[in-house]
């Protein structure tokens, strides 16, 4: 089923259901404390605070829309099969009027009946409740009894799965039931119950509470691209809709298909930004679109940008407004400034005798210089490996990552090494504890399942760890039991953790597991868990931190497994 077909369906369905069609609002959020319009709810935040009234301004209290959406927090993902930065989100909202039975009515009717899909490949999850929110037993009962959901296909889980915000400093949020459809998850359905005192990650520490809302509601959200890749059986977002055509029209002059992708989704994206009015500078959403823009200039060239833009303005004739002669403009405009801060980094290059590390990011940063270009042209004058760029690269990553994060109402970052993120000594602690049992965690999958699996990416937060291996086939319940009690039996002998730095190709030797998508410096260092390397029942590639025996890690616990691609899965575990 086609992209713009499913769009039209999900508005006219709830339009049926007494919904009133709202259009997307601007990327740009109505709200300083967020940056970018990431979700459908954005713009209905004060209707269910009750500071706007919705029938005056929907003659209702049943809303529906598909919204434009942006993240950026995954960008050096893009180009692989799931992530994107700009999506668009079907969402339906109510402001005091309908609740759990109705939401979960629709969902359930606008997935089996309107996209018929088999009811045999969908699954839900349901809130288990935390201090002061209870389990979601209500939910649980609709699905089983009145959807007639099989009991085993009802899974439970908590605040970092079923409770969905805030969105900024403060706002509406609570618990939610999610529907999958062939195990990945494709439609989030919050009850806002709560207004939320401080940011979600204040709500998660312990620092903001929640109070009822005078309005609450239900608060939908499903990206479109994603659902409709699930519902075609196709493998990635980049073979629907209109990622798919601009990819195409991109494929002639451009041969590497991630890179394609990057760039389609990168020009979308800028097109869509441009249209609202943001220009590129070297600050917030400016420097976001300076970012996407030079990413693909510093890649490609040839690519008639002009034709490009107005296919993808011509796509979405109709739904939005589109300035493809104005996004050429100012990809123009900044093409000259780029290639102008290229020429003045190559003579400040040509002005310096010896070039260390230091002074190689400082040209990348200042002036755009790449790795490959200083290299080249700096011959006989360098004073660095590659792996001294890539150190002080992710000290700047981190620097300007916490600058993000107090934007959105965090507080500064103190460790983040792109797999582990801590803001504050106690986090640290928490997030090294996560971190070994990571470790632990890859040792039991091997050992339940077979050497076959592999790490594809690994996410730590002071809440919890998340690990995506690709494996062979799903887990047993009972295997990941069986993976379960191995972490907790390796924790409870309280092993000796450690780790020997050598030189790369040694380190391979030892049979260490390394992550295959990273690039390693000359010297690595081998963090290994028992009395030797020889004996060690994990060793990994790692530049940690990590507790020095397994008893630290106090009790390990599995609360997810879920597919989120093919062949690869998602496990969520945490330590108390
Ligand atoms: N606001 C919810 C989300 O973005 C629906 O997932």
């Amino acid at each position: 089923m086609d992209y713009f077909l499913v769009r039209k369906k999900f508005l006219e369905y709830f339009e049926r259901q007494g919904h009133r069609v709202v259009s997307s609002s601007s990327l740009l959020p109505d709200d300083p404390s967020v940056l970018l319009t990431t979700a459908g709810v954005q713009q209905f935040k004060k209707y269910y605070t009750g500071e706007l009234d919705p029938m005056r301004d929907f003659g209702g209290r049943r809303v529906a829309s598909a919204q434009k959406c942006f993240r950026t927090s995954d960008i050096d993902e893009v180009g692989d099969d799931t992530h994107l930065t700009f999506f668009e989100m079907l969402g339906n909202f109510s402001f005091g009027d309908y609740l759990k039975e109705e939401s979960i009515r629709f969902g359930y009717e606008f997935i089996v009946k309107e996209l018929g899909v088999d009811v045999s490949r969908i699954e839900v999850s349901v809130f288990e409740g935390t201090d002061g929110v209870p389990r979601d037993e209500e939910s649980f009962r609709i699905w089983r009894e009145e959807m007639g959901i099989p009991e085993e296909r009802i899974h439970f889980s908590g605040m970092e799965d079923n409770f969905w915000g805030p969105t900024g400093k403060n706002g509406p949020c609570g618990p939610t039931t999610e529907i999958y459809v062939d195990g990945i998850e494709v439609w989030n359905i919050v009850f806002n119950q709560f207004f939320c005192s401080g940011s979600r990650e204040e709500l998660l520490s312990g620092k903001a509470s929640l109070e009822n809302l005078s309005s609450p509601g239900v608060d939908t959200g499903m990206g479109l691209e994603r659902l409709v890749t699930i519902i075609n059986a196709k493998k990635s977002v980049y073979e629907v809709g209109p990622l798919q055509k601009i990819a195409e029209e991109i494929g002639g002059e451009v041969t590497e298909e991630r890179e394609q992708r990057m760039i389609a989704d990168h020009l979308r994206s800028a097109l869509f930004l441009i249209s609202d009015g943001v220009m590129p500078s070297n600050k917030e959403v400016g420097y976001v679109l300076r970012r996407l823009i030079r990413r693909v200039l510093a890649r490609e060239r040839k690519i008639p940008y002009e034709k490009i833009f107005e296919q993808i303005e011509g796509i979405y004739k109709g739904l939005y407004d589109l300035r493809a002669h104005e996004a050429f403009q100012v990809l123009t405009k900044e093409r000259g400034k780029f290639e102008k801060s290229l020429g003045k980094g190559l003579r400040e290059m040509a002005s310096i005798m010896k070039i260390g590390a230091k002074e190689a990011f400082r040209l990348y940063e200042s002036y755009g210089l790449s790795y490959e270009v200083i290299k080249d042209r700096g011959e006989g004058r360098l004073a660095f490996t590659r792996a001294e760029f890539d150190a002080e690269m992710e000290k700047h990553r981190e620097v300007s990552k916490a600058g993000m994060e107090k934007k959105f109402g965090g507080h500064g970052l103190i460790l983040d090494t792109g797999e582990l993120k801590a803001g504050s000594e106690e986090e640290v602690k928490k997030v090294t504890r996560l971190h070994t049992a990571t470790h632990l965690l890859q040792a039991a999958l091997r050992e339940v399942l077979g050497p076959e699996v592999k790490q594809a990416g690994s996410d730590i937060t002071s809440e919890r760890l998340r690990f995506d291996y690709a494996a062979p086939r799903k887990l047993t319940e009972e295997e990941l039991r069986q993976v379960e009690t191995w972490v907790r039996n390796m924790v409870s002998e309280d092993l000796l953790v450690s780790y020997e730095e050598m030189p790369i190709e040694e380190a391979k030797r030892t049979g260490a597991l390394y992550f295959f998508k990273e690039k390693y410096p000359e010297r690595v260092k081998v963090y290994y868990v028992g009395k030797s390397l020889d004996e060690a029942i994990s060793k990994e590639f790692c530049g940690g931190p990590h507790v020095t025996h397994t008893g630290e890690v106090g009790e390990f616990q599995i609360v997810k497994d879920e597919a989120v691609g093919a062949g690869i899965r998602r496990i969520r575990a945490v330590v108390k």
